[in-house]
């Protein structure tokens, strides 16, 4: 039995379905259902007796700790998070009451558990690449002993999270492991970043938004790699380490929209909005926006044997062909009416299934 929060979202809900379809033992997925939760990403699963929902906030210690005591969880992989920069920026509240104040309650649920907790017993938290802040241009990849220079609400309260999770390992033992992640990108996600968003204005002839220049450079990993690099580090990462995921295929923004602009003339090749690439519009700069970000990811090919499979091409193309055959999951979440879809097919809250 495993626990896993924010399984109802984009990477989390990607665990999700890996782990039901590929591993043989239970999972407990613990979310809240914010905005970027939706119980559609989980239809695959939502038959499966192996998958047990429950709706909760990781900031409620006492329904955590219930949840723990119940299932005595050998894992806990914390993905739950305010996961998007724009939002953090306009409102920083709930980035600092879920990224911070949630972890720190969920990690004193486990402590406070702990002594009836199986003995192999593992939590993996998921961080990101942005807690190591902007980097120059030309500078080498980072390492996961890089200084952290968080450079928005997000990723400031992501590096909190981090923190908190290395000072429970050093003073209360947690065995705890970190992965810092690169920019993920597949299907399922909220369209609200880059690829998504493009995508569904993209498809309804709208204009595409470009921060500044569009030259700021992303790594872009496929959510199935990810997911892989997690398992892994689940199952061998070693206590106390951390580990950066990144696929080594950086990119500009600029370059990713005109690679999906592309990619939408020749699979819409009736479109009327051909060539996409007329759609771009650069607009104002986005606050504190960083420059660059970039992982070395040796440690994890090293000690894990991960390498990731999909390049960035048949990535954004297999990407871009799923929100084109599931265009009703991103009308549902375009107009709001996915959680109409939760309420149809699980007709409850609070309740567990
Ligand atoms: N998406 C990326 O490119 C990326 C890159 C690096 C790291 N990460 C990290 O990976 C994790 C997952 O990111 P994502 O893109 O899947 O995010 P997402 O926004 O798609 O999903 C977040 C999930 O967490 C749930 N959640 C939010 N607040 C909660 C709370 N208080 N209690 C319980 N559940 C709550 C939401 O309902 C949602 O299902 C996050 O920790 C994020 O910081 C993401």
């Amino acid at each position: 039995m495993i626990v896993v929060t924010g399984g109802a979202g984009f990477i989390g809900s990607e665990f999700v379905r890996q782990w039901i379809a590929e591993e043989s033992s239970q999972l407990v997925n613990i979310d809240k259902l914010t905005y970027s939760g939706n119980l559609e990403n989980l239809a695959a699963v939502g038959g499966n007796s192996r998958h047990h929902f429950v709706q909760a906030d990781i900031g409620d210690q006492a329904v955590i700790e219930q949840v723990l005591h119940e299932h005595k969880p050998r894992a806990i992989i914390h993905f739950a998070a305010e996961s998007h920069v724009d939002r953090s920026i306009h409102a920083p509240a709930d980035f600092i009451q879920t990224n911070i104040d949630g972890t720190f309650r969920l990690l004193e649920a486990v402590r406070a558990w702990r002594a009836a907790a199986p003995k192999e017993f593992k939590f993996v938290h998921i961080s990101t690449d942005e807690v190591f802040g902007s980097l120059p241009l030309k500078a080498a990849a980072i390492s996961e002993s890089a200084a952290y220079a968080p450079g928005n609400p997000y990723a400031a309260s992501k590096a909190a999270a981090d923190h908190l999770v290395r000072a429970y390992i050093r003073t209360y033992d947690l065995p705890a492991v970190i992965v810092h992640c690169c920019n993920n990108y597949g299907p399922f996600q909220f369209p609200e970043k880059l690829i998504p968003l493009m995508i569904a204005r993209g498809l309804a002839g709208e204009s595409l938004p470009i921060y500044g220049d569009g030259l700021h450079e992303r790594d872009w990993l496929h959510v199935s790699d990810a997911v892989r690099a997690i398992r892994l580090v689940l199952a061998g990462g070693r206590i106390g380490e951390s580990y950066n995921i990144a696929a080594g295929q950086a990119c500009s923004n600029l370059q990713v929209v005109g690679m999906l602009c592309d990619l939408l003339d020749e699979l819409r090749p009736q479109s009327p909005f051909k060539p996409h690439r007329q759609l771009i519009k650069h607009v104002a700069e986005r606050p504190g926006h960083d420059r660059r970000y970039a992982l070395n990811a040796d440690k994890i090919a090293r000690e894990l044997g991960w390498q990731p499979q999909v390049s960035l091409l048949d990535g954004l193309r297999q990407t871009l062909e799923w929100y084109l055959g599931n265009k009703a999951w991103l009308e549902n979440v375009v107009s709001g009416r996915y959680r109409q879809w939760i309420a149809d097919n699980y007709g409850w809250r609070n309740k567990r299934s």
